[in-house]
């Protein structure tokens, strides 16, 4: 699951479970800095999701799943009888920590069907098992869904990303970084233009990081830069994670993917969007349910610490968007590839009867 040394810097380790505690690689400093974040309660699980010492989808998911572990653990010793009741109250703790990515809810409702069925004497051996096998299961679907997501990818040619989809954002080699990573071993990708990502930067600081520890070509350019690069020829694919898809084929992702959507539809690019089946969310029929988190406009004012805006100055801080499933050239899972995604097609991937 991960590199040899549990707490090496590496894209790999954002989230890991060592020594009966859960660490995870601060998203916040990198790449000027690189530590970890030891957690040893559902609290400090749901403080470091709010303020993203971890963050993407797949990885919130995971790090919940963790939480629970270690509010079972707490819980459990405090009370053998009563911790069942104690844990829920953690559960809805974890879930309150973002509101956007379904694979929080996803992981967290995987623990508490656990939870419900447990007989055994004592149930954190189980719950950890269950919490790893989440996140093994994730590492294995980014691989698989490399794998389809090269397939599609007639190189070599250049790519855009926007934000995180990374190791850094999953349980290990990534979804949208997945596909690069695959595709490069394939010898398909020449360069990989790394949206910035305003106002947290993910692209610059966390994908740009990402790729050079791998190798993988990578240029940052500002989130203004995708329209003219396109013109110019050569972009093959833009290709993105989600945070939740609709079931009609709707993906949000972080603010400025709707934009690349339409940018790539107008100059005849692919729009790939690779997400495991944990990201699709069968409850909500459109985007528009989606509902979208808002962050400290001091995001949007700031920019490394220093501000950039005027005092008394509005801002909105809306961290992510939705793009049209009709925008969308294919989603990859690890279930397979959905091509030109509608409602019927998304039943048919996720087994769901008309
Ligand atoms: O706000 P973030 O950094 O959690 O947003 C992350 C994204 O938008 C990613 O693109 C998404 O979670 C896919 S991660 C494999």
């Amino acid at each position: 699951m991960n590199t040899p040394n549990p707490l090496a810097i590496h894209p790999d380790n954002a989230v890991v479970w060592y020594d009966d505690k859960l660490f995870l690689l601060d998203q916040r400093v990198l790449p000027g800095e690189t530590r970890f974040v030891a957690c040893d309660s559902a609290a400090d699980t749901a403080r470091a999701i709010t303020d993203m010492v971890v963050r993407g989808a797949p990885a919130i998911g995971i790090t919940a799943a963790y939480g629970v572990v270690l509010a079972a653990r707490e819980r459990f010793h405090a009370d053998a009888d009563g911790w069942r009741d104690a844990v829920g109250a953690d559960i809805e703790l974890l879930a309150a920590s973002r509101p956007t990515a379904v694979n929080l809810f996803w992981a967290l409702e995987r623990m508490r069907r656990l939870i419900g069925t447990l007989e055994v004497p004592d149930p954190v051996s189980a719950l950890l098992a269950e919490a790893q096998a989440i996140h093994e299961e994730d590492i294995a679907a980014n691989r698989t869904m490399g794998d389809f997501g090269a397939e599609l990818i007639q190189g070599p040619t250049d790519i855009i990303t926007h934000c995180n989809a990374g190791a850094l954002a999953t349980g290990g080699y990534g979804t949208a970084l997945g596909v690069v990573r695959s595709a490069y071993a394939a010898g398909k990708v020449r360069m990989v233009y790394a949206d910035e990502t305003r106002p947290w930067l993910q692209g610059s600081r966390l994908t740009a990081w990402e790729l050079a520890q791998s190798g993988i070509p990578v240029t940052v350019q500002s989130d203004n830069v995708a329209a003219s690069l396109m013109a110019r020829g050569g972009i093959g694919w833009v290709i993105v994670g989600s945070d939740r898809i609709a079931a009609n084929g709707d993906v949000c992702n972080k603010i400025g993917t709707y934009a690349l959507a339409v940018l790539a539809r107008h100059h005849g690019v692919g729009f790939m969007v690779a997400a495991p089946t944990s990201t699709i969310d069968m409850g909500v029929a459109s985007g528009a349910e989606i509902p979208i988190e808002e962050r400290d406009p001091d995001e949007v004012l700031a920019c490394g610490g220093k501000r950039i805006g005027p005092e008394g100055v509005a801002a909105h801080n809306p961290v992510f968007d939705v793009t049209p499933a009709a925008l969308v050239d294919c989603i990859v899972t690890e279930r397979g590839v959905v091509q030109q995604p509608d409602a019927e097609k998304m039943r048919a991937l996720m087994g769901v009867l008309a």
